[in-house]
């Protein structure tokens, strides 16, 4: 049987994925045991796997090869197995590749059986997805957001950005969030009902962010000079809980805060998290995530794009702000 797959040809310059990566067929080799096979329905698109397609050593993980497929977290059917508590027809998400089929380690993909009674089957990728365990840890543990506090979300719009702002608001603080645009802001007040809406692409921003009168968390996705306005409008004692560094990762810059000093004068603690280091409490996440999800207070907007040959029309949308919600490609059945 062929399979088309995305292969990495080289490393990607900005937003110049079609110089980088190809979409290539080969015949799927024999399964190997403790593998299976997974029919993708439904691709994630993540703006943390373009760290992965750069050179980088000192990175979370290594880079991804040159000549491999491009990986990511996909959705579909088991069509064949040979790993311990998997069969075929079984729905499973796990890090797989942006390919027609994924061939996967059961144990080392993080392969998961879902289950099969949730509708809208996107939403493992949305609020009961990375995105959620991610949103939820970042505002409730490294954020150690308290109810009445005042917390900030950066790239507020995206799928990550959506989930933590409500969050925030469901454990009882008040949400604000940074976005690109009137209409994102608009969507953050308007159909989320959240606190108040920043807009970083505006001259209005310093004025926006300081009718907040502080913040006690900031949830930041964006690192960047944005960092810096944001520290000087920290509250004492308050957390900076960093998620992730999109204004590096097509600009291939390092965040350098200038307003470092801020750390001492406020008191503040600064943290990194990453999603793969709780992965152990998943499911535990995962019921509270789903009790808010089906009562109806956590929601998601979806950006979907068909067709694997369009994955990359997808992906590019995370670093030019074309989405709003969760990107996500669907393949044909
Ligand atoms: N630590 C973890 O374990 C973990 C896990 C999942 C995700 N993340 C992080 O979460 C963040 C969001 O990822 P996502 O996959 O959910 O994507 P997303 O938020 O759905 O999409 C990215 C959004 O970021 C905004 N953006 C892009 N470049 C920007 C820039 N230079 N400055 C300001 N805003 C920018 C864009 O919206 P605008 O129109 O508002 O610019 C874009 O829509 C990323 O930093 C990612 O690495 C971290």
């Amino acid at each position: 049987m062929q399979n088309r797959f995305w292969r990495i040809a080289r490393r990607p310059e900005g937003t110049d994925f079609a110089s980088a990566l190809e979409l290539a067929e080969a015949p799927l080799a024999p399964l190997a045991e403790g593998e299976i096979r997974i029919r993708n329905s439904h691709l994630s698109m993540d703006a943390g796997t373009r760290l992965w397609l750069t050179s980088r050593e000192d990175g979370y993980q290594p880079p991804l090869p040159l000549g491999a497929p491009m990986t990511g977290l996909v959705l579909g059917e088991v069509i064949e197995s040979r790993a311990d508590g998997f069969a075929q027809g079984d729905l499973v998400r796990a890090f797989g590749q942006w390919a027609d089929v994924s061939t996967v380690d059961a144990v080392m993909s993080g392969a998961l059986l879902l289950d099969p009674a949730v509708t809208d089957r996107r939403a493992w990728f949305g609020p009961l997805g990375m995105n959620g365990w991610t949103a939820l840890w970042g505002v409730e543990r490294t954020g150690a957001a308290k109810p009445g506090e005042r917390v900030l979300v950066s790239a507020a719009a995206g799928a990550t950005g959506i989930l933590a702002v409500q969050i925030a608001k469901l454990l009882g603080c008040e949400p604000w969030g940074i976005a690109g645009g009137a209409a994102k802001c608009a969507y953050l007040t308007g159909e989320l009902g959240i606190a108040g809406a920043a807009d970083y692409k505006s001259d209005a921003l310093a004025e926006q962010l300081d009718n907040a009168g502080g913040f006690d968390v900031y949830f930041d996705n964006v690192g960047g000079p944005l960092l810096d306005v944001v520290l000087t409008r920290m509250n004492h004692y308050g957390r900076v809980a960093v998620c992730g560094l999109l204004a590096d990762y097509t600009a291939g810059t390092r965040t350098t805060p200038g307003e470092f000093d801020q750390v001492l004068m406020r008191r503040l603690r600064i943290e990194g998290f990453f999603s793969p280091d709780f992965m152990h409490e998943g499911p535990a996440l995962t019921e509270r995530l789903r009790a808010w999800h089906e009562a109806g207070d956590l929601v998601m907007r979806y950006d979907v794009t068909r067709g694997l040959e369009n994955t990359l029309t997808a992906y590019a949308k995370l670093f030019t702000g074309g989405n709003l919600g969760k990107v996500i490609v669907e393949l044909e059945p």
